[in-house]
């Protein structure tokens, strides 16, 4: 609450509108949401609540009623059941890292930072589990795990900030996919609390258990419309004691889609020759060019390849001998380094990983973030180029993405934030190529209005009966995954139409 403020009174940025109106015709959402949290972390100050408002890409933003910091899951349950006895909606927020613009207000909401649920952090070495508090960030974790001499199986680039909760919830995927699954696959409970504010509770961590549905597997990839989580227990797996890290100046194959077909055709040829391919990432040469400006990189080797590929393996002994081997003399290989040592792979690593940041610092970023079937992708990624270029001659598209699973991140720079025609445009090549407009960040508020084309009628009636059974008033995180309601919708939230049309 803002100094000189009354309890319970509202105070915001004057002439914002709708959304604190809606605040402050409900004063005892604020006494409601103080008694359960405390004072101090209950924020109404609109600087303090800033940060909490706009998404990491800087393309979606919006004024929250509120913001609750809950420290323990007893707190969180008690500010959804204030919520919902106010028919206010949650927007619930792990480490805003999410690239999908749904971890942020779209008005009026409480916004639920689950930054500060993260006393809890355990490991079980029997079992090979880890338990945590929703809040706790993925390199805490990996310490911990790493203590055991064990890892989650699961590694991306925000892992300073992006959370166990966040991850559950978007069903991130991240570099390690291809030997260890997404986040679902990693998952061996969790709790949350429901709209109700009850407490749904998996948490034996029991390693077989057919004991009706999947409810765990449903609320990964919910991305906050179905409960808010607030523990998670993941499973580990040794963490292999040698590991080579090698980058890999592509030869493209002849064709449009050459350079993708390279990178597609050295990975099934590594897959092949080698245990433990932990990671395939492609890259391409513009792309290394901003990264290289943006952190004051060297030339990677084979400089003036047009794409390049990331490989990791991992294993019990060595395995840069077998690495070389099936790399040495290839085809489609033009140059290659690698490391075995920390410091080189993470050198190495620099040149794919700080390519989110470096596109991020050019401005604001158009992020489609797609799955195709493999055979497709070369032709897939030629066609983007080509159709985008047609359309949007100003724009640069950026691509790079985890090739092991056919998931490309396409990346357009030089739009406006508004400009729905280009994004429709790329998710509609997605669509005719039977592939999937979402691989690993979620739909969020970027994508919803796609989800009726993605998904047949059966499949999208199942999603809408699962929401309002589970979310009856639609308080969850509501223009997340489904369009608002436009009438008797939850309150605090905006329509918006995309350029390919709303379901439901
Ligand atoms: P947030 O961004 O805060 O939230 C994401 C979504 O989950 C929102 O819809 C939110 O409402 C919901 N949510 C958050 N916490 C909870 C909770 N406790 N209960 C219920 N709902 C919740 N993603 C990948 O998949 N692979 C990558 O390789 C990858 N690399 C990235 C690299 C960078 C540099 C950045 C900035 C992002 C990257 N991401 C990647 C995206 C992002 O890190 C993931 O989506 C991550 O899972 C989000 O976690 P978070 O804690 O930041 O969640
Ligand atoms: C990545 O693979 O680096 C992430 O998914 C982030 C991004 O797409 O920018
Ligand atoms: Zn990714």
């Amino acid at each position: 609450m803002a100094a000189g403020a009354a309890p319970g009174e509202w105070t915001g940025v004057p002439g914002v509108g709708v959304p604190l109106t809606r605040a402050r015709g409900r004063p005892g959402v604020v006494d409601a949401v103080v008694a359960a949290v405390g004072p101090s972390n209950c924020l109404t100050d609109p600087d303090l609540c800033a940060p909490y408002e706009t998404d990491w890409t800087r393309r979606w933003h919006g004024r929250a009623a509120l913001v609750a910091r809950p420290t323990t899951g007893d707190q969180v349950a008690a500010v959804v059941a204030a919520c919902t006895r106010h028919r206010i909606a949650v927007v619930p927020q792990g480490g805003n890292t999410g690239l999908v613009g749904g971890s942020v207000p779209r008005g009026g909401e409480v916004l639920m930072s689950l930054a500060h649920l993260d006393q809890t952090l355990v490991v079980d070495p029997v079992a090979n589990l880890l338990e945590a508090d929703a809040g706790v960030t993925l390199a805490r974790a990996q310490a911990a795990a790493a203590e055991y001499g064990l890892g989650l199986g699961i590694d991306l680039a925000a892992r300073d900030t992006a959370t166990l909760g966040g991850m559950a919830a978007t069903n991130a995927g991240g570099i390690h996919v291809l030997r260890y699954g997404a986040m679902r696959a990693r998952l061996a409970g969790l709790e949350a609390v429901m709209a109700d504010g009850s407490v749904l509770s998996r948490t034996s961590g029991v390693a077989k258990d057919n004991v009706g549905y999947d409810l765990v597997g449903l609320l990964a990839g919910s991305e906050g419309t179905l409960g808010v989580i607030t523990r998670v227990l993941v499973r580990l797996a040794p963490l292999p004691p040698w590991r080579v890290t090698a980058l890999i100046a592509l030869r493209p194959l002849p064709g449009a889609g050459g350079p993708v077909a390279a990178a597609v055709a050295l990975v099934n040829h590594l897959l092949r020759q080698l245990d433990g391919l932990e990671a395939a990432e492609l890259f391409f040469a513009e792309g290394v060019e901003l990264v290289r400006q943006h952190a004051s990189l060297p030339p990677p080797p084979g400089a003036s390849a047009e794409a390049f590929l990331l490989v990791e393996v991992a294993g019990r002994t060595d395995p840069l001998e077998a690495l070389s081997q099936a790399l040495v003399g290839h085809p489609l290989v033009l140059d290659t380094a690698a490391s075995t040592d920390a410091a080189g792979r993470v050198a190495l690593w620099a040149y794919r990983e700080r390519h989110t940041e470096a596109i991020a610092a050019q401005g604001l970023v158009h992020k489609l973030d797609v799955c195709l079937p493999i055979r497709d992708l070369a032709d897939f990624w030629a066609e983007v180029i080509a159709s985008v270029r047609r359309c949007r001659p100003r724009a640069q598209v950026i691509c790079f993405g985890h090739v092991g699973e056919g998931n490309l991140h396409i990346n357009i720079l030089g739009l406006e934030a508004d400009d729905t025609e280009v994004d429709a445009l790329v998710l509609g090549l997605v669509l005719a190529h039977r592939g999937s407009i979402s691989a690993e960040h979620g739909v969020g508020v970027a994508k919803r209005s796609v989800v009726g084309h993605a998904r047949g009628p059966v499949d999208l009636g199942i999603m809408k009966a699962l929401k309002d059974a589970l979310d009856p008033h639609g308080l969850f995180n509501p223009g997340v995954l489904f369009p608002t309601r436009e009438r008797g919708g939850p309150r605090g939230t905006n329509r918006t139409f995309g350029a390919m049309g709303e379901f439901g």
